[in-house]
């Protein structure tokens, strides 16, 4: 087997927000590929960076009284804290901030300008005349041009749905400074993606065999599509932005900045640069990966495979731009890019910004086993561009049904004998227990297989179909009855050596996905570590192993709860509230931090008109609400007001319901908002529930603000 010499990459994470589970999920499929291929024996340089540039992070670090360079280098730092604690071992972590990606990010904006594929033209955009710079779309907002909604976001309108150009809003007005934007022109760098060179590279690019997913390369055919009229297909790339930008300096053009998706992926290249200038002695991730070569001739190897792990929303950057730029500046393309879905938790989208409701870091202390959730992860993951769903309650089943009761379960079963029993020695395998490891080391080289070719589910269902031949043996078998007859101590020794023989080679099987309880098996085991080619040789009669230690616990599902829970309400309050001793506590609560009206703004509330009302099979807290929000159709709204009302109390009332609010599925059907209800913090003492009501006059549909 030739050695593959691969160079792997993940997403680089903006640098304005702690890593969320998405994130993690997306490193744990790469780590898990990593770790394959080195368990292969080819040689891997993984690395990452952290996307530093852009308006909203420049903002941001105003927004804290920071440099935008101290800002990222805050949330850099970090990192480790995540990366170490779900054992995601890149072998380098770097910055696009970084001078390496200064120096590649204009070598490679050179080289398209020398190729003819920059261009210049002057743009109509708006102008925030109070704070002195262009306005990124997102941060214009007015009234929709359709609807009429208030606060809408340049870009489309979060009430109906329109989609629309900022110059289009009613009343625009500066998110930044609320002053009223103007329309100013300016010069811009565009690539040029229109040109038939590059329209033919990457139509070729992208449908090279097995370069891509099959449905990945069907979005992209969409996007080459032209109407009948000749509208649509690639258009050219808005490249450049104007002062103040954090970013790159566009050489031979003052006060411009390369837009951040230009330098973002130049990241991947800046961070394998330092990886290489550094020499692996300077890394602190501990990376296995060895060269002699340098950077510039590692990259130009054509033997070199690179590939890129990343999630579905970025696939028009790294199939289309990426590559483009790379070929016209004379570089390697990308060998694949894979794409995987989101992470949805329990079914419910998470949202870039916000995360979902499992926070990494709450999860690591708690206490939880990051093993457990890179197994998981690993059990529900696919080649596949699908969404990947976190159910608690799948979870807990899937953690102790499998790794403790099938996998842990086959050491802790056998262990106990050798020690006691054999002086902690191995013994002779006879023909039935060889037939059964002949299995496993010739199941060895297909799982790998199945690893490398990304079908991880597909692996564990292999992994765990082989523990329950392994179990079915020491059922069979009796170990324990064995134990209570001293004629049979040889069978017990043999019985006992097979399972310990089986549980290393499900463990190098393993590896990838639980690389410390691997180490540790292997101390236990006294054996070297584990590769998918020494599994296959057995630790041989007479082999002394270490005494055995738990390896794993099973979860408690009240681990999963506390994760869950929602956080204890902010302790600080700001000065305006009252927060001393004694303090006047309304309601029985301190009132919560101070928000902006842009907060509160985010919060859709709308007058509802109750037109059914029902009680729920199976619940005592809920009631079934059927509401009208002048919407053309009814909602369906689960509230916990069951204590308080009957249901023909409520029948024919108005309330006021949050009404952009994401749906929630819930035991007895999908909840679509909350109903807005007031009651004490101390519901003993104060007990009562009251539904808000309206005023008369207000109608279904109409906003609350
Ligand atoms: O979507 C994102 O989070 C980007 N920061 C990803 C960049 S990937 C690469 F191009 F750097
Ligand atoms: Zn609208």
């Amino acid at each position: 087997m030739s050695k593959r010499r691969l160079f792997v990459t993940t997403a680089l994470p903006y640098a304005n927000g702690h890593f969320h589970i998405g994130h993690i999920m997306e490193y744990i499929q790469a780590d898990v590929w990593v770790r394959t291929q080195r368990l292969l024996g080819h040689e891997v340089h993984f690395v990452g960076a952290d996307d530093a540039h852009g308006a909203p992070i420049m903002i941001a670090a105003e927004k804290a009284g920071k440099t935008p360079q101290q800002f990222v280098a805050d949330i850099a730092a970090g990192r480790a804290a995540y990366l170490d604690g779900f054992h995601i071992r890149f072998d380098n972590w770097h910055s696009t901030d970084a001078p390496e990606n200064h120096e590649l990010a204009q070598a490679i904006y050179r080289a398209l300008q020398a190729a003819g594929l920059i261009e210049r033209r002057t743009i109509e955009q708006f102008y925030d005349p109070v704070k002195g710079m262009f306005l990124p779309d997102r941060y214009i907002k007015g009234q929709c041009p359709r609807c009429g909604a208030p606060d809408q976001y340049g870009d489309a309108c979060e009430a109906c749905g329109a989609v629309y150009t900022p110059t289009e809003l009613r009343n625009p007005y500066s998110a930044l400074s609320g002053a009223t934007p103007e329309l100013r022109q300016s010069e811009h760098f565009f690539f040029k993606l229109s040109d038939p060179r590059c329209v033919q590279f990457l139509e070729e690019w992208t449908s090279a065999p097995g370069r891509l997913q099959p449905e990945v390369v069907n979005k992209i055919r969409e996007w080459f599509a032209k109407d009948k009229d000749g509208r649509g297909g690639l258009g050219d790339w808005d490249i450049s932005r104007d002062a103040p930008y954090f970013g790159i300096e566009i050489p031979d053009a003052p006060g411009k900045y390369f837009y951040v998706w230009l330098d973002a992926p130049i990241g991947y290249l800046a961070s394998l640069k330092n990886h290489f200038d550094k020499g692996q002695a300077a890394n602190h991730w501990h990376a296995p990966s060895r060269t002699t070569q340098t950077f510039e001739e590692f990259v130009a190897d054509p033997a070199v495979e690179q590939i890129h792990f990343i999630g579905k929303d970025i696939t028009y950057f790294h199939t289309l731009f990426w590559p483009a730029m790379l070929h016209f500046s004379g570089r390697k393309t990308p060998t694949h890019v894979f794409v995987h879905g989101f992470i949805t938790v329990s079914g419910e989208k998470m949202s870039k910004s916000r995360g979902t409701g499992i926070d990494p870091l709450r999860y690591l202390r708690l206490g939880l086993n990051p093993e457990w959730l890179r197994y998981y992860l690993a059990a529900k993951l696919n080649p596949r561009v699908e969404d990947v769903d976190f159910n608690p309650d799948d979870f807990v089943a899937r953690v102790n049904s499998d790794l403790i009761g099938k996998y842990v379960n086959i050491a802790s079963r056998a262990a106990g004998f050798i020690t006691r029993r054999f002086e902690g020695r191995l013994g002779a395998v006879s023909p039935d227990g060889e037939a059964l490891l002949d299995a496993l080391q010739t199941a060895l080289p297909a799982v790998a297989e199945l690893w490398a070719e990304r079908e991880y589910g597909k692996a564990v269902r292999e992994v765990m179909a082989l523990a329950d031949r392994v179990n079915a043996y020491v059922d069979q078998n009796k170990p324990w009855e064995l134990a209570k007859q001293p004629e049979l101590a040889a069978r017990l020794h043999d019985v006992c050596t097979t399972c310990l023989e089986a549980f290393r080679i499900l463990t190098a099987m393993l590896k990838p996905v639980l690389p410390a309880t691997a180490e540790r098996v292997e101390a236990f085991l006294r054996c070297a570590p584990l590769d998918f080619a020494n599994a296959a040789q057995p630790l041989g009669a007479g082999h002394a192993i270490a005494p055995y230690e738990h390896l794993m616990q099973r979860v408690d599902p009240k681990l999963l709860e506390a994760l869950f829970e929602p956080p204890a309400p902010a302790a600080a309050p700001d000065a305006a509230t009252p927060a001393a001793e004694g303090a006047p506590q309304p309601g029985g609560e301190a009132i919560a931090p101070t928000i902006t009206i842009d907060d509160f703004a985010k919060v859709d509330l709308r007058i509802a008109r109750i037109v059914a009302c029902e009680r729920v099979e199976g619940s005592t807290k809920l009631l079934r609400l059927t509401l009208d929000v002048g919407e053309g159709r009814t909602r369906n709204v689960f509230s916990g007001i069951a204590s308080a009302y009957a249901p023909e109390q409520l029948i024919g009332k108005l309330t006021v319901l949050v009404a952009n609010l994401a749906p929630r599925k819930m035991k007895f059907g999908v909840s679509e908002g909350m109903v807005l209800a007031a009651s004490h913090a101390d519901g003993q003492a104060h007990p009562g529930l009251f539904i808000l009501e309206p005023h008369a006059g207000a109608e279904p549909g109409m906003r609350v603000r």
